[in-house]
């Protein structure tokens, strides 16, 4: 049943429990909380695409207002958002995208860039004239993943002194690559530096190199770059990563977009967030400015907190009256 004076906005998300995705399901919360007008719904496909096309349907026949997508895989995910569109209701999609050009918008980084970027980073931080590189990619047919490895190899490509001796087909989780990536080391393939798709995979490749003492002769490089204890930032600071290319979640700006398409206004098709290496020369300012950030935003969920409060307040103070008057 919908409440007319409400807009209704529905999220399917791949999945929750990383902290990247949990970070982007937080801030687009704190986002929508700011319109009382706005009710958020968050579903989270637990990584299962059947799942994922499930919960997407049954948005549709919830009389939704704006759907926000990030598919887990393009393919599968294609023509269930088509199927929305045809239902009326426009689509987001943020972070990965569907294989048509069929949606509303989208919302992410460059991931072709980001790729380049991570490239761009071992050429220029390289002195020697060999570079073996080993490539841990991210899930096949989500597309990042295809994106971050084409921009990825477009620059590698172009330099005679650095080579991809080795590819490992991950699926962004650190428990998919570690046995591949131990058996390449025991094979005894030479490597200089190791590429990840995401952070979570490069610290788990930093991982079986400790394990196996190596890990000061190889240099690792991922993407995301989260701040906080376990984040990508945190672990360039501690020497784990030697980098790590930013990959803004963008949960705040999804919800701005969305609210843009709820009032009909003019929206680009490809909003682009922008992306950054960090490496030991910026990973300090790239903490703390994240770090203030996330105060602030603490203290706008104390205020909401707080506002919410005086509001019961005043309704029960105003029941209280209302009876009192009636007696
Ligand atoms: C989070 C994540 C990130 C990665 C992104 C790609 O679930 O795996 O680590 O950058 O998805 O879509």
């Amino acid at each position: 049943e919908k409440d007319e004076g409400k807009i209704r906005i529905g999220f399917s998300q791949a999945m929750s429990n990383d902290n990247w995705r949990r970070s982007m399901n937080n801030s687009m919360r704190l986002q929508a909380s700011l319109n009382p007008k706005i009710d958020l719904i968050i579903k989270d496909a637990n990584y299962v695409v059947a799942t994922q096309i499930e919960q997407i349907e049954s948005l549709i026949a919830d009389s939704l207002d704006v759907l926000i997508v990030s598919p887990i895989q393009s393919k599968p995910v294609t023509s269930v958002v088509q199927k929305a569109l045809y239902a009326g209701i426009p689509v987001l999609v943020v972070d990965r995208k569907t294989e048509s050009q069929q949606y509303t918008a989208y919302l992410g980084a460059d991931n072709i860039e980001v790729g380049r970027n991570a490239a761009k980073e071992i050429i220029a931080s390289n002195i020697k004239d060999s570079i073996r590189i080993i490539e841990i990619k991210g899930l096949v047919g989500s597309s990042p993943a295809e994106e971050r490895s084409m921009g990825f190899n477009q620059i590698i490509d172009q330099f005679k002194k650095a080579q991809i001796t080795a590819t490992i087909e991950g699926n962004w989780e650190k428990e998919s690559i570690q046995n591949k990536f131990r058996q390449l080391l025991n094979d005894d393939i030479k490597v200089d530096y190791v590429f990840a798709h995401n952070d979570r995979m490069a610290v788990g490749a930093w991982e079986v190199a400790r394990e196996l003492g190596i890990e000061n002769e190889i240099s690792f490089i991922g993407v995301d770059g989260l701040a906080g204890t376990n984040g990508g930032i945190q672990a360039v600071k501690d020497g784990v990563l030697k980098a790590t290319v930013l990959y803004p979640t963008g949960g705040d700006e999804a919800i701005k977009l969305a609210l843009k398409i709820f009032n009909k206004e003019a929206i680009p098709k490809n909003n682009i967030l922008s992306t950054t290496i960090i490496n030991e020369l910026n990973a300090d300012i790239m903490n703390n400015q994240f770090e203030k950030i996330n105060e602030q935003q603490d203290q706008m969920e104390e205020q909401l907190a707080a506002i919410k409060k005086q509001e019961e307040l005043y309704y029960s103070q105003n029941n209280l009256l209302k009876i009192t008057m009636a007696l």
